[in-house]
């Protein structure tokens, strides 16, 4: 359940939208069954939806998705609430590497400030500490608002929310992936840390990269890079979990599949962001919020997902 300690920035923010799709070729085909068209359609539908909260970062096309997102803005009178992300790159390794980095991220928004900015990924050479204190500064010049990571594990995590205690910060925000089919979060302390000290977990891939829609299966898998992370043997192993959430989602008013996944993440009071490529998909997932599942009904499908975990980055133990 959400804990009442949390960054003012997610008052009231139940679902967001992720925008790595748009403009992403590799992994999303940009540009090959769906265009800046669809994913403008998609801003347009979410925003008339009530949507607020929209994640990108600079590597998402190679800055791609975040100028989408700046041209959208640009006639928008009602205030977003922006998150991106910096890449830690080895080589980026001087004092001013996160600033340049993240005024290059802000002239591509066309934003003079970010509402949340996140360290994408946890990558050494520097710490923890010292990308924290780099924050620090960014947020000290009032071009940043709050400061989040993304795939740090409990001890990462620790260490960069302690380190911004001692100047008077906090961290806002912990995005990691977290779905029914990736529930390592929960197991390795992270989740009961985030809710004790009012951390948001952000829930990327919530959906479990279209997965949970139910509309792959062994007979008509995903195809490109995730065709290597859902073999059809275990798309059929999904079947059974597939089939109780869309019985369950029939008993509440026909919901579909998807908006039962996103609701199980709501449940647990994480904010999911699911990647919307078009006006379609954006509009099934704004029907995740406003309902709840059951107890039971949320029982049943932990049950069923069990012997199908799967981890990203964060894993038990780490
Ligand atoms: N911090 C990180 O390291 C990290 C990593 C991954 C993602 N993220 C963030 O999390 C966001 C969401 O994750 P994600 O895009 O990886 O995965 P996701 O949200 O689990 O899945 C998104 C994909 O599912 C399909 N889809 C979405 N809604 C649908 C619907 N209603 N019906 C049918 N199909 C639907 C679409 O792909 P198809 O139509 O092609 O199936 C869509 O691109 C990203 O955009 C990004 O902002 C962050």
């Amino acid at each position: 359940m959400e804990s009442n300690n949390q960054h003012p920035i997610f008052k009231g923010i139940e679902l967001g939208i992720g925008t790595w799709s748009w403009g992403d070729r590799l992994v999303w085909g940009f540009g090959k069954g769906y265009d800046e068209t669809d994913v403008r359609q998609a801003f347009y539908e979410s925003i008339a939806g009530g949507v607020r909260f929209f994640d990108t970062a600079e590597v998402y096309g190679q800055g791609k998705s975040e100028s989408i997102l700046g041209d959208l803005m640009k006639d928008m009178h009602d205030s977003l609430i922006i998150a991106t992300k910096m890449m830690p790159y080895p080589w980026r390794l001087d004092k001013n590497a996160l600033k340049r980095a993240l005024k290059r991220s802000l002239q591509r928004l066309g934003k003079q400030s970010v509402e949340l900015y996140q360290m994408h990924l946890p990558l050494p050479p520097i710490s923890p500490e010292k990308w924290m204190s780099r924050m620090v500064e960014v947020h000290a010049e009032g071009l940043i608002d709050a400061i989040g990571v993304s795939n740090y594990d409990l001890k990462q995590t620790i260490a960069a929310h302690e380190t911004l205690k001692k100047f008077g910060l906090r961290l806002a925000a912990n995005q990691v992936e977290y779905h029914l089919l990736d529930r390592h979060i929960e197991s390795c302390g992270l989740v009961d840390y985030c809710r004790e000290e009012g951390i948001k977990i952000i829930a990327y891939s919530p959906l479990a990269l279209g997965v949970l829609t139910g509309k792959y299966t062994a007979q008509n898998p995903p195809g490109g890079t995730r065709a290597a992370r859902f073999s059809r043997n275990y798309l059929d192993r999904l079947q059974p979990l597939l089939k109780a959430m869309a019985r369950i989602g029939n008993e509440h008013n026909g919901k579909s599949t998807a908006q039962v996944a996103l609701n199980w993440v709501i449940q647990k009071g994480a904010l999911p962001i699911p990647g919307a490529k078009n006006a379609n998909q954006a509009a099934q997932n704004l029907g995740a919020t406003g309902w709840q599942l059951k107890a039971d009904e949320m029982d049943l499908l932990e049950d069923l997902s069990k012997n199908l975990q799967r981890s990203g980055w964060i894993k038990e133990g780490r």
